[in-house]
């Protein structure tokens, strides 16, 4: 069997594709009752959401180079719980859903994301 695989960077519709999913991203934190408030406390939610483009971009194959600190360092003292990280990848999941993304590309960021927990969880 042959096979050409695009990057996920592609699939997920390159940099346009992936800010319009990490707008989706964000509505979708501030409107979910276990986590809005983490989010509405940022002293600048417009630079996370510039951050978190540049992340993703550059964490699935894109040019883009990220300029935030990593997730460890990011998170380090928050205190996130095991239901704040599974809620925060559901609010990607459908996400990436609602902006037509297919199931196989979903799994593939599911792993991706998942492969982080314990840069953010409780650290
Ligand atoms: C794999 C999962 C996650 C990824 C990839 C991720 C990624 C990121 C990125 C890229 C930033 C921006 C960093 C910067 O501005 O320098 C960020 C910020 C933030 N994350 Fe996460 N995150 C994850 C999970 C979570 C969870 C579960 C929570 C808790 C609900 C959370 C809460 C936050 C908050 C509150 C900020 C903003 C901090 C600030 O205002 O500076 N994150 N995250």
């Amino acid at each position: 069997m042959s096979m050409t695989t695009a990057s996920l960077y592609e699939r997920l519709g390159r940099h346009e594709g992936i800010t319009r999913i990490t707008r989706e991203l964000m509505k979708n934190h501030l409107a979910n009752p276990l986590v809005k408030t983490r989010y509405e406390n940022s002293e600048d939610l417009a630079r996370v959401e510039r951050r978190a483009i540049e992340f993703f971009c550059a964490g699935t194959g894109g040019p883009e180079s990220y300029s935030g600190q990593d997730m460890l360092a990011t998170h380090r003292g928050m205190n996130i719980s095991e239901q704040e990280f599974m809620t925060v990848i559901d609010d990607a999941m459908d996400a990436l859903e609602k902006c037509g993304i297919d199931t196989p590309t979903r799994n593939d960021v599911l792993a991706v994301l998942w492969s982080l927990k314990n840069e953010v969880i409780r650290v």
